[in-house]
């Protein structure tokens, strides 16, 4: 196969940021994804109507021809009506993350408090509006720290809560990562569906930290921690089935060199201009290329309740080598060649 033809896809979970970083970063994803899903997980979190509204103008300024799928983060402060309120004006999303779980999640509610917040919950599941997870757990049972590779999976419980609650809420697990989690997607109702990213595909915990855990590789280190190989096999499996619970969230996170060099490093890989290329390969390699296109351009709109794409953009076997950096942030396999590039 030389080359392929796919409608136009999109990216059902990504971090554009603001300012700066915005003007660098959005056109990677704007040039190959023309929607996306814009998480709000800033300094200041994207938390009330306004907040959207001035986020969305700002997307709009860098590239006007791009479409965000505009998103509210739950904050200890969300109540039903900003709920309501955001959703007339075209809010789509109500984002979680635990607080503390994952970058600028501050104020965010822990997975123990998500009770206190039934009502706002019960409020988007009568609107049809998506609430979008980072599902995990930093603590186990009796209050205890977990290890990064076990906090998705101690999420389960808390998920199983809601969707058991809110039935005709349409809940998205992102970024699954671990098979035990693949399972629960795909055993749980029809209004349950899953993002999953690229890298999570390709990267397992070796590549991330050494053999005592410490991490060796900040480039490689995100939020959920990749895991092992049983459960890299179980997403590409997911990935490749044809199974619409699974649509494609990159989950691009830019993080300047800096914040990489910390100890811990600030987590998020950033892989908006390498994502539908390597999505290609690992299609290819998996004899799956002629699903690419609905786990890429249908299956998320369709969950969304959203039009599919016009246009189609081409990929072509033609191998390029990766920058490593964009300004101050490196890219996923910088470095490295790609054989599939956009055409
Ligand atoms: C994301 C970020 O940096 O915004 N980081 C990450 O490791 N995935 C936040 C998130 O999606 O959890
Ligand atoms: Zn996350
Ligand atoms: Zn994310």
């Amino acid at each position: 196969m030389r080359g392929i033809i796919i409608r136009c896809p999109d990216d059902m979970h990504f971090h554009p940021r603001t300012g700066k970083m915005l003007k660098n970063v959005l056109l990677c994803t704007s040039k190959v994804f023309p929607r996306g899903v814009v998480m709000g997980n800033l300094p200041k979190p994207v938390a009330t109507t306004d907040d959207a509204q001035m986020y969305r103008a700002e997307i709009y300024c860098v590239d006007p021809n791009f479409s965000p799928i505009m998103t509210i983060m739950l904050t200890k402060s969300t109540t039903p009506q900003i709920v309501k309120e955001a959703f007339g004006r075209d809010v789509r999303v109500l984002k979680y993350i635990p607080n503390n779980v994952s970058t600028n999640s501050e104020e965010g509610v822990a997975l123990t408090e998500l009770h206190n917040f039934y009502p706002v919950l019960e409020t988007a599941e009568k609107l049809g509006m998506i609430f979008s997870g980072h599902w995990e757990s930093p603590l186990d049972e009796s209050g205890a720290p977990l290890p990064e590779i076990d906090r998705e999976v101690h999420a389960i419980p808390f998920l199983q809560e809601i969707v058991r609650h809110f039935p005709n809420l349409k809940v998205v697990v992102e970024h699954v990562t671990t098979r035990e989690m693949i399972q629960y997607v795909e055993s749980a109702p029809k209004n349950v569906g899953a993002t999953l990213t690229v890298h999570h595909a390709i990267l397992n915990i070796s590549n991330v930290c050494d053999s005592e855990g410490k991490i060796r590789s900040p480039d490689n280190y995100c939020k959920p921690i990749a895991k092992g190989m049983i459960d890299t096999d179980a997403i590409i499996r997911a990935m490749t089935s044809g199974n619409p619970k699974f649509f494609f969230g990159s989950d691009s996170a830019p993080h300047p060199m800096s914040a990489k060099e910390k100890i811990p490093p600030a987590a998020g890989i950033f892989t908006a201009p390498v994502a539908l290329p390597l999505l290609c390969q690992l299609f290819e390699e998996n004899d799956a290329l002629s699903r690419l296109e609905n786990f890429v351009s249908r299956f998320g709109a369709e969950f969304y309740g959203l039009p599919l794409n016009e246009g189609e953009i081409t990929l072509r076997k033609n191998p390029w080598t990766v920058p490593d950096y964009l300004g101050l942030v490196h890219i996923f396999k910088g470095g490295k060649v790609l054989n599939w590039r956009i055409a």
